[in-house]
């Protein structure tokens, strides 16, 4: 592995711990406008200093992010499809990697489409990325996409995850599933990290980050459940310190419900004083 990926690996997964905290907005690129996504410079900019990285497209990173940023930044780099289409495999490679390096991205992430109609063009999209990527120092971190006809367990994950490694990429984001999946990880020879998923209750997406942690995940690439939340603020710190110091799922559910609170009076206070203006004048 040459140094700049080697480099650019560890401003993706923190070498002290061997863990991260991935913030995933790269919904839009076949989602469009999803919700707590409508505008990325306002809900998520607050949100990147608790996380390792976010992974966005590079439209939304030049429309919304302060190229001031100190938070590293994963290019999702795979794409060409809409959810208006049946069959979502149907991708390519988006971003040339000269805008990748132009952008001073830490990583690249794209789309596997294991047992779908498109399997083989995207597993040799992957291939080619990785090739680019060791040619110009830039981890791939590859996404087993599951297709509408694909059971999502652990047999499966672990099949679509173990090719991606084979494949050769740096790190792969998965699925947790509750039963095996330790089957996933310990087959996996590089860093997995868990997917977060359609919305849950911010307990039970605290459980699962705990639990994937516990049975070998690396990290969160986590999307929805972090800015979906009725408190973003309250639950990318409560996953941090999960992934990062090893809070058990109650002490993170406190940090969560702590900032929730702390925001909600925030909020009243500068409510209270824009009403205290509005008399002045
Ligand atoms: C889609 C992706 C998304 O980034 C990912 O699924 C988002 O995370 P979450 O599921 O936690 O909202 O890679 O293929």
């Amino acid at each position: 592995m040459s140094w700049g990926l080697k480099n650019r690996l560890s401003r993706i997964i923190r070498p002290k711990d061997g863990h991260t905290v991935m913030l995933a907005v790269d919904h839009g690129y076949f989602l469009g406008p999803t919700r707590g996504l409508e505008c990325i410079a306002e809900s998520i900019v607050p949100l990147a200093p608790y996380a390792d990285t976010l992974m966005l497209t590079r439209g939304i990173l030049r429309s919304d992010i302060p190229n001031t940023i100190d938070t590293p930044v994963v290019l999702r780099v795979s794409g060409a499809n809409s959810v208006l289409d049946d069959d979502l495999s149907n991708e390519t490679i988006i971003t040339d990697i000269d805008d990748v390096i132009r952008l001073n991205a830490a990583g690249m992430a794209l789309s596997i489409f294991v047992g779908s109609p498109h399997q083989h063009q995207t597993i040799a999209n992957l291939a080619k990325l990785i090739d680019l990527g060791e040619r110009y120092g830039i981890p791939v971190i590859a996404v087993t996409a599951v297709g509408k006809d694909m059971v999502r367990d652990a047999r499966y994950l672990a099949l679509a995850t173990r090719i991606a490694a084979e494949m050769g990429a740096h790190i792969v984001k998965t699925y947790y599933v509750e039963d095996d999946f330790e089957r996933i990880t310990s087959t996996c020879p590089v860093p997995v990290v868990m997917a977060g998923g359609k919305k849950l209750p911010e307990r039970e997406a605290l459980e699962m980050t705990f639990n994937a942690m516990a049975r070998g995940a690396s990290g969160v690439d986590m999307g929805r459940n972090i800015f979906q939340s009725d408190s973003p603020l309250g639950m990318i710190q409560a996953v941090n310190a999960v992934v990062h110091m090893g809070a058990s799922v109650d002490d993170a559910f406190t940090i969560y419900m702590d900032e929730k609170k702390a925001t909600g009076a925030r909020a009243a206070a500068g409510a209270a004083s824009d009403a205290d203006d509005t008399r002045k004048i």
